[in-house]
């Protein structure tokens, strides 16, 4: 669903910080720069940009950043993660953000995807990795 941003309080402050944080972007090789922001069950909200490699498999995207940081940091699970990036299409997580996201998240947490114009696509994390590999396999 593409939307507007209007009275969603927790996607405001999100995109703020995402915001904040773009200019962090180490990105010498796309030239690309993405910004996440993480509230945390905790009430917490963690950022991270997108930091390449020239092993560019070493690349770590800007969702993983937030989240592991929040997650070194004490923090236990994802309430709401956005991803915002500086190109006009709104681009979703990638997967293997998805798979870290299914270890810390719900089936209800929030994910918006955003760009600079404010234009963002909100989804519930079940909709984004149905029938997840998780934890849940392994106890
Ligand atoms: N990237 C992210 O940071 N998050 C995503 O969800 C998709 C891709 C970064 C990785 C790389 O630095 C650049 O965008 C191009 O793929």
């Amino acid at each position: 669903m593409m939307t507007k941003p209007t009275l969603d309080k927790t996607y405001r402050k999100l995109f703020l910080i995402a915001k904040n944080t773009l200019d962090k972007a180490y990105s010498p090789y796309s030239h690309i720069k993405v910004a996440s922001a993480v509230l945390m069950s905790n009430g917490r909200v963690y950022s991270g940009c997108n930091i390449e490699n020239a092993s560019y498999g070493a690349t770590i995207c800007a969702e993983r950043v937030a989240i592991f940081k929040a997650i070194s940091e004490g923090a236990k699970k994802i309430k709401a993660i956005l991803v915002l990036t500086n190109r006009n299409e709104i681009w979703p997580p990638c997967g293997i953000c998805r798979q870290v996201m299914a270890e810390f998240a719900s089936p209800i947490t929030v994910v918006y995807a955003t760009n600079l114009n404010k234009e963002f696509l909100k989804y519930r994390f079940s909709e984004l990795l149905p029938g997840a590999f998780d934890k849940t396999f392994l106890v």
